[in-house]
């Protein structure tokens, strides 16, 4: 178990707008280290496999396609309480019921294109970890 990390990836919008650089120093400026990081591109597929929990919700096939339409950056982030404290700082799902200084609310477009993604659990931030990125050597 690894209880004080979790996963994390800015999403196309951001990652296309140029917000990325500006994303990571507030992660940064947050407390959490970089694990891991990298700048990749998801298939429709691999998108489908990583949101398959969602895979009866009518916004699916959107999803899918949204989070393969460009490139994304994968982190997987270290900092006591990672979980909890990092779904703090990137607010709310839809931007608009997003608090304000959140990465969301500086950063989203709607309610699909929200800039960033991060994990909701202890196990779902390993098994998204290990979904891009596999064993990790710790730095
Ligand atoms: P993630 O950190 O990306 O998992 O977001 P979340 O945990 O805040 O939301 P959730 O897991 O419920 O939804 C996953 C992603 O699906 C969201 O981040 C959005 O990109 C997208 N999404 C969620 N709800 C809707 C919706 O009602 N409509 C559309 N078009 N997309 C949605
Ligand atoms: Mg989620």
């Amino acid at each position: 178990m690894s209880t004080n990390k979790t996963f994390t990836m800015i999403k196309p919008d951001a990652v296309a707008d140029g917000n990325s650089g500006a994303i990571i120093k507030m992660i940064e400026e947050a407390g959490f280290r970089i694990v891991a990081l990298k700048k990749t591109k998801l298939t429709a597929e691999r998108a489908g496999e990583f949101y398959a929990v969602h895979a009866e919700r009518p916004f699916y096939n959107d999803l899918c396609k949204y989070m393969s339409s460009g490139a994304i950056i994968p982190m997987i982030l270290e900092k006591d309480n990672a979980v909890a404290d990092f779904r703090t700082l990137i607010g709310a799902t839809n931007p608009a019921n997003a608090d304000e200084g959140t990465i969301r609310k500086l950063f989203a477009k709607s309610i699909e294109a929200n800039a960033i993604h991060g994990s909701d659990s202890d196990e779902n931030a390993q098994i998204e970890g290990n979904f891009f990125f596999g064993q990790v050597e710790q730095y």
